[in-house]
């Protein structure tokens, strides 16, 4: 199959530090198809050779393990060519239209790495260099916008040009194979399904906490939040994963009309929920792995007044006969207390009790998704200790599967699995406009609460598991994170 692969934005940071360590690794798993061309577009006025010496200058700040060594690159090298392009221009476009006319191909993939205010202005161009045929594919990278309203104009402006089913909206999380494995948990298995529902569940926890502040981000992360930047997208496309009906098959849109669905039924935000139920906050300083770092309002491109969140914690209800009334908790921030991601299940406590459980603790399901990719099932057990021998106390145990470990070598990684799925045409693991229109109508109420709240966020030391408010969110429920058990 004969392909080329443009990457507009070629130069900028997304392209050397996920897309090509992720096309390389393709190639060097020959899963890359034969006979393609990557052409990087940017602004600098670079040839062929110089744009792939700029990436193998790149590659060696990537990841040892995905860094190719000079024989390989040189190989990998012979795909890479480059555009000079102001793509603000209508003239720039002859350059890769001429480009691309150099030789036949299968498919031609426009992948937009830019700054989203690009997007419409760079559709209406391909189309007027006729660059829109039916066998071009577009990839849009996040940010779709900052609200509805934005987000709708640039979906009415790419499907003016370009069919749905042509349009492959990044969310890279669903490329990752511990999310596949979450669907593959779910609907490859009958084991959970009964009890996968209110009447078995008390609570549901997601949780995605980052180590890293914003880094050299700062100036983006301003206009943009935890709110929008993690959960809008993200967040609200795991709990579609985990809340969803079995879709029919495994089809692109049989699945993105089950998460639909689940959007659809996330309950409305009320001037009492929204104080209630959402809890923002923003890093001040403190120490993450023993060493003292910056809080937010200190780093590069931040206004020292911002009230701009770095930490979020919500809570949801989905309005259907499956999660009537099963509270869903969302978290995430930045400058947390360890880099991981996980979906806790709590189940119910047994109906009648005979054995004295530790405290309080029921069946919990964790569902690993990084750094760990695994399985944890929590149980309790007539442990024989002399200590509790007769005393009818059980002690937790835990099953526990690790992906990591099964599967180790052969797992491909989220931008590389994603970037085949482009080249292959298969959509299932993107996401169809009208799924993220709701997920941005669900999120635009709290954005609009917060910019009427002249309060702000809290503020939480860097390196803890964010403000306090959270922990008193959950605990008016009567339940806790997992790392207060
Ligand atoms: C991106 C956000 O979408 O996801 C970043 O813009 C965030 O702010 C990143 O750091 C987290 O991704 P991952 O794969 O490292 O969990």
């Amino acid at each position: 199959m004969a392909f080329d692969l443009v990457f507009f934005g070629g130069t900028g940071d997304l392209v050397w530090r996920k897309l090509m360590p992720a096309l390389f690794q393709a190639y060097r798993h020959d899963t890359l198809p034969d006979n393609g061309r990557i052409i990087g577009v940017g602004r600098d006025d670079l040839t062929d050779e110089q744009y792939r010496q700029l990436i193998q200058t790149r590659f060696e700040q990537v990841d040892g393990a995905k860094r190719p060594n000079s024989e390989e690159f040189a190989r990998f090298a012979q795909l890479l060519c480059y555009v000079r392009m102001d793509l603000s221009q209508p003239a720039a476009y002859a350059a890769l239209a001429a480009r691309l006319a150099e030789r036949e191909t299968d498919h031609v993939v426009m992948y937009l790495s830019t700054a989203p205010s690009l997007f419409t202005t760079v559709c209406e161009q391909l189309a007027a260099c006729g660059l829109n045929t039916p066998k071009t594919r577009i990839v849009l990278e996040k940010p779709l916008g900052h609200d509805l309203a934005s987000n709708r104009a640039i979906n009415k402006a790419v499907g003016q040009v370009f069919k749905e089913e042509q349009i492959f909206r990044i969310d890279h999380y669903l490329g990752k194979p511990s999310v596949q494995n979450l669907f593959a948990m779910r609907f490859g298995n009958a084991l959970f399904e009964p009890l996968w529902r209110r009447e078995h569940i008390a609570n549901i926890q997601i949780t995605m906490a980052e180590e890293l502040g914003v880094e050299k981000r700062g100036g983006f992360y301003e206009t943009t939040g935890a709110l929008r930047d993690m959960v809008q997208n993200h967040a609200l496309q795991l709990l579609c994963a985990i809340a969803m009906e079995p879709p029919i098959n495994a089809h692109a849109d049989a699945i993105r009309d089950e998460k639909l669905k689940v959007l659809r039924s996330l309950k409305r935000w009320t001037p009492e929920t929204l104080t209630q139920h959402v809890v923002r906050g923003q890093y001040a300083a403190g120490n993450v792995d023993g060493k003292a770092v910056p809080g937010y309002l200190d780093e590069a491109g931040v206004n020292p007044q911002s009230h701009t969140e770095t930490f979020v914690a919500l809570r949801t209800e989905i309005a259907n006969w499956r999660w009537a009334g099963v509270p869903f908790y969302i978290r995430t921030g930045k400058r947390m207390a360890s880099r991981e991601a996980h979906i806790e299940i709590n189940f119910r406590s047994t109906p009648h009790d005979i054995f004295k459980n530790p405290a309080g603790q029921s069946n919990t399901l964790v569902i690993h998704l990084q750094p760990k990719d695994g399985l944890e099932l929590h149980l309790f057990a007539q442990g024989q200790s002399k200590r509790n021998a007769h005393t009818n106390m059980l002690s937790p145990v835990h099953l526990d599967l690790d992906f990591d470990k099964r599967f180790g070598s052969q797992r491909v990684g989220a931008y590389e699995r994603l970037l085949l799925d482009v080249l292959d045409g298969r959509l299932n693991l993107f996401v169809r406009s009208d799924e993220q229109e709701e997920a941005w109508r669900w999120v635009e109420p709290i954005l609009e609460h917060w910019s009427a709240d002249t309060q702000g966020p809290r503020p939480y030391a860097a390196g803890t598991w964010g403000p306090s408010a959270a922990s008193a969110m959950i605990a008016r429920d009567g339940f806790c994170w997992s790392e207060e058990t």
